[in-house]
């Protein structure tokens, strides 16, 4: 089957034939429909973050069952479902409390599956699967623990990207931060992750929604996803701005979506005292925020990380599905260019146009 390869961070990535063997035991064989241009996969792409090579990115997928191995209950043949990049073990400290998004046996099999092995090879060179998803691919072996199932109608790129963007950013303002009614907002990076924090925060009824974002078109999306207000950091001092819009004091909750510690300083100067901010980018790896901890402690900041929304995706992914559906959230809007797999270099490359809220593969 066809997939695009990365074998080296800085190099493009290379479709051409790989392996894929069956599933193993309590594993799902998948005919991957759409998968999502998200920064995470750019990081790795670029080498900012570290991951075992070669490997299959993609993390933001959905897809038809085709198959199913031993023991597999949640699904059969022709589901379609939409793939978690963070399948659990069920039995760990992390599992039996309620926090699957924070699974031990996840975190410590990175690019394989939960057994620690790949099932996708090319000849003996083994090659990882990123996310335990892989998507950029017509087809995936995924942990059974990974796969959400929706109607059989239910769209597949509208699919993929609850698979991401839309619970992490979502699950960010109502799971993780758990804004409350009439308080200030502002979201520092408006990405396709943080449009979403911008459309949660709107769900959460936020009083004032500030947008931060270096590119002008992004800024237009958040003010169509609910945002209030535009900050350009590029024009105006960011922490200044976001101070003069929320009278002086700073915003109740602000939010790092883009991955950097420049960013996370902007998020943290721009929250009130007592306020909270919620870290939601990836910055690269070896990269610090500086952090004043007198302001930290004198101004009784909460500062806290947010993976994956904070999300239980097996429980909550239905609640995106149904909050899209009931047209609470908006997904389509989102979904701004699709491209075929063989363009995935490409899609890449638009990542930062201003026109794009979020690309999607929908053609393998
Ligand atoms: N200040 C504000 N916004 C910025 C800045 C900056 N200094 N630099 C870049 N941005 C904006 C970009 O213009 C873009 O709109 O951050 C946004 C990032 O959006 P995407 O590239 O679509 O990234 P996304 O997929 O949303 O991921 C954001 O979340 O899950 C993590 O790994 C992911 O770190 C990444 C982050
Ligand atoms: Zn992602
Ligand atoms: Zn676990």
């Amino acid at each position: 089957m066809k997939a695009a390869v990365l074998y080296q961070a800085g190099q493009p990535l290379v479709i051409e034939d790989v392996e894929l063997d069956p599933p193993k035991a309590g594993e799902v064989h998948i005919k991957i429909g759409a998968a999502g241009i998200c920064r995470s996969d750019l990081h790795v792409i670029k080498g900012e973050a570290n991951h075992l090579m070669p490997a299959v990115l993609g993390h933001e997928g959905s897809g038809t069952v085709l198959d199913v191995g031993p023991g597999v209950t949640r699904v059969k043949p022709g589901d379609r479902v939409i793939l978690s990049f963070v399948p659990y073990c069920g039995h760990c400290h992390f599992c039996l409390t309620n926090r699957a998004n924070l699974c031990d046996r996840h975190q410590a099999t990175p690019g394989t599956l939960l057994d620690g092995t790949t099932r996708l090879h090319k000849g003996t060179q083994r090659i990882h699967h990123y996310g335990k998803v892989a998507c950029f691919a017509q087809e995936a072996v995924v942990p059974e623990t990974g796969c959400i199932p929706v109607a059989p109608d239910f769209p597949l790129p509208q699919a993929a990207l609850i698979g991401c963007c839309v619970t992490t950013g979502v699950g960010a303002a109502i799971y993780n931060a758990r804004i409350t009614p009439g308080s200030t907002v502002a979201v520092v990076g408006c990405g396709g992750v943080g449009l979403n924090v911008v459309q949660g925060a709107r769900l959460q009824n936020a009083g004032k929604i500030i947008a931060v974002d270096i590119s002008e078109g992004k800024l237009e999306f958040a003010m169509r996803f609910g945002a209030t207000h535009s900050v350009n950091p590029t024009v105006q001092d960011p922490v200044a701005a976001v101070k003069e819009l929320t009278g002086g004091l700073g915003a109740d909750y602000t939010f790092e979506v883009f991955g950097s510690g420049e960013t996370v300083q902007t998020a943290f100067n721009a929250a009130r005292k007592g306020g909270t901010v919620v870290v939601v980018g990836l910055a690269p790896a070896g990269e610090y925020a500086s952090i004043d901890p007198i302001a930290l402690v004198r101004q009784e900041k909460t500062l806290k990380g947010s993976y994956y929304g904070s999300a239980r995706p097996v429980t909550d992914m239905p609640v995106m599905v149904q909050l899209y559906q009931s047209g609470k959230i908006d997904i389509d809007g989102l979904i701004t260019r699709t491209y075929r797999l063989e363009d995935i270099n490409q899609a890449y490359k638009d990542i930062d146009g201003s026109d794009v809220g979020r690309g999607v593969i929908t053609q393998f």
